[in-house]
């Protein structure tokens, strides 16, 4: 990276749209030890390992990627899997994309099941936030949403591991589905009230093409919100910064914040700034899209890399979920454990 090239490609990634690069999300690994059946079901994965190790770029090549998406403006980043925390030696990432002067924050998404062996080493090697899924506190059901095979007692003990690690605010993403786990929305904000985590709530998607998706099952940000008002009321608060995800209400007696990614009922694509890079070196300009751009042949020459980098994003035009309904469903749409959410 350096002076001359850095600055004309940063202030020219615009997509189509006029959306920036702000944001990356880098999938580190495409598989899970769960089989969560809104992601990675049972029945159409049986099996551990997708891509095999030997398609999956190193961390070398991850760092290179990285910092490329930071010459063109990302400041953003986000480690995601499937489950990331399978890949092995994953601190010693952190730790280099830690490196990354112009990286504001540097945070990670996982299950939590195997948080608490790794929560100490990930703070030391420079994470600076993780945010956890967690759709229950039901063991039952968590386990049932787990595709039978998680423990909440394990995610329970990460979330310790990760405060004692000195993580001090967690995030935590539960995915609300009708008839299946709304019964557990109130008693999720009830627990991490007054925690100093945050909650937000997301709307059950149509990504992939293999969750057998049905609107019925998506329960609006707006009814769960209304039903949390009502025992606890709420403030509505201004996003901290343009294009952020999750819509944000404060509890009007203090007891912390609640937030709600919408993205079915009010999608937000006109400030979409993500890109997304899969755990074998594609990129994709959403979370619906169809294909992937393969960087690998770019990943020796930083100057290449940007420029196919800028190029791609210059061209970009998404915003799926503005359009769905109208949007042809395409059969080979990118699967949600390969991008990471
Ligand atoms: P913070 O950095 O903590 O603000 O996180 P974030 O707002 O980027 O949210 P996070 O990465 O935790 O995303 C939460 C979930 O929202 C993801 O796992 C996705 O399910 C969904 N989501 C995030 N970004 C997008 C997006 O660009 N489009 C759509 N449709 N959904 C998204
Ligand atoms: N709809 C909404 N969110 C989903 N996630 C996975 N699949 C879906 C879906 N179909 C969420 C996970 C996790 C994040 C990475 O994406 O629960 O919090
Ligand atoms: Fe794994 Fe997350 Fe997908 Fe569940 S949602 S199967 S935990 S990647
Ligand atoms: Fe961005 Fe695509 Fe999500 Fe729209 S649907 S917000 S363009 S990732």
């Amino acid at each position: 990276m350096n002076a001359v090239t850095k600055h004309p490609i940063e202030t020219a990634a615009l997509d189509r749209r006029g959306r920036p690069l702000r944001d990356l999300r880098v999938s580190v690994i495409e598989t899970c030890n769960f089989r969560c059946p809104y992601c990675m079901p049972e029945e159409t994965h049986p099996d551990t390992s997708l891509l095999g190790a030997a398609h999956r770029m190193d961390f070398a090549q991850i760092e290179r990627a990285v910092r490329a998406f930071v010459a063109l403006g990302v400041r953003k980043v986000r480690l995601t899997g499937g489950e990331p925390l399978l890949r092995k030696n994953l601190p010693q990432l952190v730790e280099r994309l830690a490196a990354i002067d112009e990286i504001d924050d540097l945070a990670l998404t996982t299950n939590g099941s195997l948080l608490a062996r790794h929560a100490q080493a990930l703070r030391d090697a420079g994470l600076q936030r993780i945010t956890l899924s967690l759709d229950t506190l039901d063991p039952e059901r968590f386990r049932a949403l787990s595709g039978n095979r998680g423990d909440i007692r394990d995610v329970l003990e990460g979330i310790a591991a990760a405060e004692r690690a000195g993580f001090g605010s967690l995030k935590f993403n539960a995915v609300i589905q009708r008839a299946i786990n709304d019964v557990d929305a109130l008693a999720l904000a009830e627990h991490f009230r007054g925690s100093g985590h945050v909650l937000r709530f997301i709307e059950y998607m149509d990504v992939g093409t293999c969750n057998g998706w049905r609107r019925e099952r998506v329960v609006p940000s707006a009814e769960l919100r209304d039903r949390i008002a009502a025992r606890w009321p709420l403030r509505a608060l201004d996003a901290q910064y343009r294009g952020e995800v999750a819509t944000r209400y404060a509890y009007a007696d203090g007891a912390g914040e609640i937030g709600f990614v919408s993205s079915v009922s009010t999608p937000f694509c006109g400030d979409c700034h993500r890109a997304r890079l899969s755990a074998d070196g594609k990129l994709y300009t959403c979370l619906f899209a169809d294909e992937g751009h393969d960087l690998r042949p770019w990943l020796d020459d930083a100057h290449a890399l940007e420029r196919q980098l800028g190029e791609v994003w210059g061209r970009r035009e998404d915003r799926y979920s503005e359009l769905r309904g109208a949007a042809v469903r395409d059969p080979h749409r990118i699967e949600m454990y390969v991008i990471g959410g």
